[in-house]
Parts: C-alpha cells; structure tokens; sequence
C-alpha cells in the first residue's frame, strides 16, 4: 500500500507540474482526491491493515492528500495569475488609435441669434419677460384695438380653444399683461412663440416666433423708437446696416411703422434678395396707442411709449441667407450643424 500510495503521488505531481489549464486542473483534482478518486479508492482498503500498520499508512495517506493538496493550490494561482496577465495584455489601450468621435448637440439658430438679441436689449437696461401663449381674445386683440369684428383679426386667423380664448398671433399680447401689472417707467422684451392658422410653406409656418418690445416712460418719442432699432441692426447686421421707418398702419400704435434694413445682400444697390428694393422689410413698429395705454391704466396725458415686434425667423433667414423658413423645423443635423 506504501507503494501504492507513493506512486499516487509521484504520478500525480507529474500530471500537475504539466498541467496548464484551469479546467484540467479540476479533473486531476477529482481524478486523485474526488469521492471516487484514487486516493479515496486506497483509503478505502485501511481495513484490510493491520492495527500496527494501520497509523503509519494513514499518516503517509493524508500527506500524500496533503502533497497533492498543495501542488493543487499551487498550479491553480500560477495558472490565474498568467490568465490575469494575458487578460490585462489584450486589454491594453493602444494610445495611437484614432478615437472614437462623440457628437456634441449645438444651439439652434433661432435659439443664437435670440441670446445675441437678447444680450443687446439687456445692454440697454430692457427685462426679459414671458407670456402665455395660450390666451384669452382679449390680450391678443381687444385690448390692443382689435375688437371683435376688426378686418385685422382675418389677416391673423388662429386656432381657437374656445370663443374666448386661443392661441396667440403675436407677441404684442404680452404688452398688455406687462401695463396691467407694472407702471413705468417699462422697458422690456418678450421673445416666444405664436400661431397662426396658415399652411407650411417657404415663408409661413402655424408656428413661429416673435419678439416684443415695449417702452412706456413720460417724453418717450419716435426718435427713442428709432434709436433703439438701429443699434439692434447694427448689432444683429453690423456697423454699415441702416434702417428706414415707412409709414404704416397697426391698430394698437399711432403713428405706426413698417421698419425696413439696408439689404445686407447687395448693401442697398438692388439684389434678388430684396426683389430689387435694395432694402428689405424686417418688423412692425410704433408709437403705443393712446387706447391701449388707457385699457391697461396708464394714462396718455402723462406717459408715451413705442412697441414692436420682430419676427425671428426672418431675422435668422437674413442674418445667414437661409431661403426655406421649414429648415428651422425640420431638425435634421445636416442643416442645424451649420450654425
Ligand atoms: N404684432 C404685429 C404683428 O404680428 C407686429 C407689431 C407691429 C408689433 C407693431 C408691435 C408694433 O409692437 O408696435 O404683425
């Protein structure tokens, strides 16, 4: 049995010493020292000693187990530790490779030239103010001339949540919600949203969007008017863009203009861009209706204000020469990663 067991061993620490797979290493384990393995196979045969041999055999029997045992731990962290290796070898990063581009989003253009407008009117000491855009008739039209059966509420069809209230056509709106709630002096803008009820096209959109301006102090005349809108060209547009005021008619101011820039395509010399005018039409402008200032409990006799809306849409399309209002809207990166 001595020799049986000798044998185990020797053999068994052959087979590990070569031995180079974890999975391998498993089976010899069982092989020798599983429940049906060969050592357990010898043991099993004590019976059959003597009680005089019998401890000396069961003393070699456990350090063969012992033996096997530790060659077993021994092979198995030498097998993990070249697996590690190979692992942290195929891992290693390979600094030269190209890497891998991650794409960044980008503001829209609308979004760009709002904050630069924004930044001008914040420069010359304007708020910034929000309105609802869901809004009652009478901040979208009455209050601003408009009365129910005014012909201009035809050129400004809406969507209608209900008879008494919509979705608003302009910003102008806000102007009565800023006079109700604030006396002058007022000096602020409102850039948002509106809606009007015409089909997409190149130039129209059920959606776009406006800014609002509106200055309401005592001695505020036409010239304040003008003053403020050409150091927004000349910011928007730079130092060469002038501004021309056409007489015009809005209901909610008097005098009222339409306000048109130097074409920034052609500098004034006649272009396709500006249809040969070699100026083209960009807001709506005025002097605040005496009435409205009255609906909103300013009284006329003490205070004047200008107001007027810039549409934002044409303000980009100009600024970069874009030609289809429905880019804006489309979202493809192809167009907005331009800007
Ligand atoms: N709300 C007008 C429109 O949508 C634009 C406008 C014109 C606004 C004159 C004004 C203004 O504040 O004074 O057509």
């Amino acid at each position: 049995m001595k020799e049986q067991l000798e044998e185990i061993r020797r053999k068994a620490i052959a087979l590990l010493d070569e031995c180079a797979d974890i999975g391998l290493l498993d089976d010899l384990r069982v092989k020798y020292l599983g429940k049906k393995g060969e050592l357990t196979a010898i043991l099993k045969q004590m019976g059959k000693l003597t009680a005089e041999e019998r401890p000396a055999m069961g003393q070699l029997a456990n350090k063969v187990r012992a033996d096997i045992e530790e060659k077993i731990a021994e092979k198995s962290a030498q097998i993990n530790e070249a697996l590690e290796e190979a692992r942290i070898a195929a891992e290693t990063i390979d600094v030269t490779l190209p890497g891998k581009k991650q794409p960044v989003g980008r503001l829209h253009p609308l979004t760009k030239v709002l904050d630069e407008v924004k930044d001008v009117f914040l420069g010359m000491g304007f708020d910034i103010v929000d309105g609802p855009e869901v809004e009652y008739d009478y901040y979208n039209f009455t209050a601003l001339n408009l009365p129910p059966d005014h012909p201009a509420r035809d050129m400004q069809d809406t969507f209608y949540i209900n008879d008494n209230i919509l979705l608003r056509t302009q910003t102008s709106s806000v102007q009565v919600h800023v006079m109700e709630n604030k006396k002058p002096p007022i000096r602020i803008i409102s850039p948002g949203r509106v809606y009007r009820s015409d089909a997409m096209d190149a130039t129209h959109s059920p959606l776009f969007h406006q800014i609002e301006g509106l200055v309401v102090d005592k001695g505020v005349t036409m010239a304040d008017l003008s003053g403020t809108l050409d150091m927004l060209m000349k910011r928007l547009y730079g130092e060469k863009c002038e501004i021309r005021l056409r007489p015009h008619h809005f209901p909610f101011t008097e005098p009222s203009a339409e306000v048109d820039i130097l074409c920034f395509n052609c500098g004034g010399k006649g272009c396709s861009m500006c249809k040969g005018e070699g100026w083209v039409e960009l807001l709506g402008a005025g002097m605040v209706h005496p009435w409205v200032l009255e609906n909103c409990g300013i009284d006329p006799e003490v205070y004047s204000g200008f107001a007027f809306g810039l549409g934002l849409e044409r303000i980009v399309m100009g600024r970069y020469g874009i030609n289809d209002l429905r880019m804006f809207y489309d979202n493809d990166v192809r167009f907005l990663g331009q800007f």
